[in-house]
Formats: structure tokens, sequence, C-alpha cells
């Protein structure tokens, strides 16, 4: 019987990091099982993914929803063992550090079945962030730690981790962008959209910027001063929308919120744009490699290859607005750096991991 392969999926930037492994793994005689977790639901979060990105459809779709983190933790972990227990994978993979991630990390390693952490190692050094704590715990459980750049080696070493269970594969995100590039088309984005002249785009959804209401005003306050320089597309994810509603986000007449887009559309939107204003993770890695300059408004990163070895840089809401004339006063980006590794090729490196390590391909 061929090894089992289980990867468990369930939020938006789980999937681009899913997809290429899911490919990859097909050239190996290992069965796959693929679960979404249901964390993400919503069409614009979650199915569009699949459709455009050739993701097959879940095996097990386990429709958690949304919750606090307890219960939304909690009924992911109900939801797997079970599964797990029927189906004993030989390894489960997990992605990134969504709630969906720790979750499937747990029910895997109190059941004794390796599991394998795509984007291991990333730190923000910041335990505020629910994320920090996923990821702190998901690699302390994972036999197979697979990381996108070399400071995560490092910090998994420091933690203690040995080091051949580290590999250094590279960013599977990348191979996603790079797969699918010539279908980021500026001009659709724009007309779509119906934008005339320059644009910025922004994404926000981080607790530490649309949770708590002193956040959201001062939040508010700094990207209407933007808006003054630039017209601004803001493709707003659900949650905090309404926080930044009702404390009037949408009253300038330069600012443009729209739903959540399909991956294929939001990246033609910021590839055409002259920077990018954001609070998200893998949106600081895509546009490294697609040369945009990228404005992250948090206090740290855990992704800090962007910064040294891309287009990145950190704003606070108070700098935000004097960054963004220096970005526009310096124009295009000609020339930037890519992080090692960032070339296409993640997917086949990890699948051949996954694959000794489920017990074939030795
Ligand atoms: C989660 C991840 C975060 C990641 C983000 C990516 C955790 C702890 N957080 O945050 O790391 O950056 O996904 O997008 O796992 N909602 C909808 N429709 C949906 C999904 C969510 O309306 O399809 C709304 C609900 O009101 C929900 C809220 O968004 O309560 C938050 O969703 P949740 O999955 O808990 O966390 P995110 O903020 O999306
Ligand atoms: N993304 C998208 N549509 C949008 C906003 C983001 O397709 O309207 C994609 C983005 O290109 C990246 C992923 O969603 O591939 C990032 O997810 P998100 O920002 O929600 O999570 P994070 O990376 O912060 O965990």
């Amino acid at each position: 019987m061929p090894a089992l392969i289980l990867h468990v999926t369930g939020a938006r930037p789980n999937f681009p990091k899913a997809a290429p492994v899911i490919a990859a793994l097909r050239d190996h005689s290992v069965e796959q099982l693929l679960v979404h977790t249901g964390q993400h639901y919503d069409e614009r979060m979650s199915e569009v993914f699949f459709r455009q990105l050739e993701i097959p459809e879940p095996d097990v779709n386990l429709g958690v929803g949304s919750g606090s983190h307890g219960a939304q933790t909690a009924a992911i972990m109900a939801g797997l063992e079970p599964l797990f227990a029927e189906r004993r994978p030989d390894v489960v993979v997990v992605y990134g550090d969504v709630n969906s991630t720790v979750a499937a990390a747990l029910v895997a390693a109190k059941m004794g079945i390796p599991v394998a952490h795509v984007e291991a190692g990333l730190r923000s050094f910041d335990m505020t962030m629910p994320e920090e704590i996923n990821r702190l715990v998901t690699d302390r459980l994972s036999d197979v730690l697979l990381t996108t750049s070399v400071d995560a080696v490092a910090h998994l070493a420091r933690e203690g981790v040995a080091p051949g269970s580290i590999h250094f594969v590279g960013n599977p995100m990348i191979d996603t962008l790079l797969r699918h590039r010539d279908k980021f088309d500026a001009a659709a984005a724009r007309r779509d959209l119906g934008l005339e002249g320059d644009y910025l785009v922004a994404t926000l959804h981080r607790p530490g910027n649309v949770d708590r209401p002193e956040d959201v005003a001062e939040l508010v306050e700094a990207v209407h001063r933007v808006a003054d320089q630039a017209q601004l597309v803001i493709p707003l994810h659900p949650r905090g929308r309404a926080r930044l509603e009702s404390a009037g986000f949408l009253d300038h007449p330069a600012i443009r919120v729209v739903e959540p887009l399909g991956y294929v559309e939001f990246l033609g939107l910021v590839r055409g744009s002259l920077a990018v204003i954001t609070d998200s993770g893998g949106v600081q890695e895509e546009t490294t490699v697609l040369g945009v300059p990228c404005l992250t408004l948090r206090p740290n990163t855990e992704r800090p290859v962007t910064i040294t070895d891309g287009t990145n840089r950190l704003v606070g809401r108070d700098t935000l607005p004097d960054a963004v004339a220096q970005v526009l006063a310096t124009g295009p980006l000609q020339d930037w750096p890519v992080p090692p590794l960032w070339d296409g090729a993640s997917g086949p490196r990890i699948a051949r991991i996954l694959a000794a390590a489920s017990g074939v391909d030795r």
C-alpha cells in the first residue's frame, strides 16, 4: 500500500502554500488526502483559490467556521482526531501559522503521527500575536521542519531542533506566484474596478490594527492621510470590516473599499500599483518578488528576509503617511533582490522530503 500523506488546510494563506506541494507529490508514489477545516468559508476566502490554483476539491471539509481561538481550535481538533484515527496517515502536513495549523499538529503529535510543517521557524518574537504562539507550538511538535529562509533555520537551531529535521526548501507560496504570474493582469484589474490613474493597494486584517477601537481610530486617521496623497484600493478582509466602517474608514473620496479579491485578480491589482500597505504575512513575500514597494504596518515581521532581500519596510501608523510620500517620490523600483531559493522549485523539494519521511522513495 502506498504511504498516505494528509494535508491540513483551512485559511486563505494556506492555499497558495499547499498548492505546489500537492501538485509535486503527484510525481511520487504516495496517496494524498486533503482536509479543509472550514476555518475560512466565504467563496472569496476559500473556494476561489481552489479553482484558480487548481487545487483538488478537499476530500474532507470539517466546516468548523468562525469562533473564539479556544472554540475554533478545539472544533478543528475534535474533527481531526477521528479522521486521523480512521485513516492513520503516515505524515500530516501543516502550513503556516493559523489555528488550523496548530490544531492539526497537536492532534497528530498526540497520536504519534509525524508532523511536517511548511513555513517552519518564522519568528516575530511578539507573543501578542496569535500566529507567534501557533508557530512556536507547531514547530515544537513537528518532526520535519521545512523553512523558507535562512533566518528561520537559525531560529530552529537555537531552539534546539535537531539539524537533520530542518530543511531549507525555499518558499512554496512563490512557486504559486511564479506559476500564475502571466495571469496577473494590471490592466484588467483597473478595468474591473473602474480605476483611472495611479493607485496604492492596502490589505489590513491583523488584530493589532483592526480589533481595538483606539487602534482602529489611529488606523483610520493614518489611512486618510495616505489617501490625501494617492488613490487607495482596499480589498478588505472580513475581520474588522464593520469596526473600520463605523469608525469612518470609508469617509474619504480617494478610498475605495472592495470585497476580498480572487488570487489572480488581487495580484493583478498589486502588480499595477505604486506600492502596497499591508499587515499580511504572505503579501510581504509576494510584493518582494513582484518588485512592488511594500510598507508593512506592524512593529515587527517574522519575515525579515523581505526587508534585507526584498522590497519591504516596517512602518507605524504614525510614520505611514511620510513613508508613503517617500515611496511616491522615489517611483517604481528598477531592480531589487529576491531571497535565496524563492525560485519556483520549492514544491518539488518539499515533495521529495515528504515522500522520504512517509517511508517511500527512500
Ligand atoms: C486568520 C489567521 C491569521 C491569518 C488570516 C488570513 C488565526 C489565528 N488567524 O485570521 O493568521 O493571517 O486568517 O486571512 O488562525 N470571517 C468571515 N468569512 C470567512 C472567514 C472569516 O466573515 O470566510 C470573519 C468572521 O467574522 C471571523 C473573522 O473573520 O470571526 C476572523 O476569522 P478567523 O479565521 O478567526 O481569523 P482571521 O482574522 O481570518
Ligand atoms: N489575497 C487574495 N485576495 C485578497 C487579499 C489577499 O488573494 O483580496 C492573497 C494574497 O495574495 C496571499 C494571501 O491571500 O496569497 C495572503 O493571505 P492573508 O493576507 O489573508 O494572510 P496572511 O498571509 O497574513 O496570513
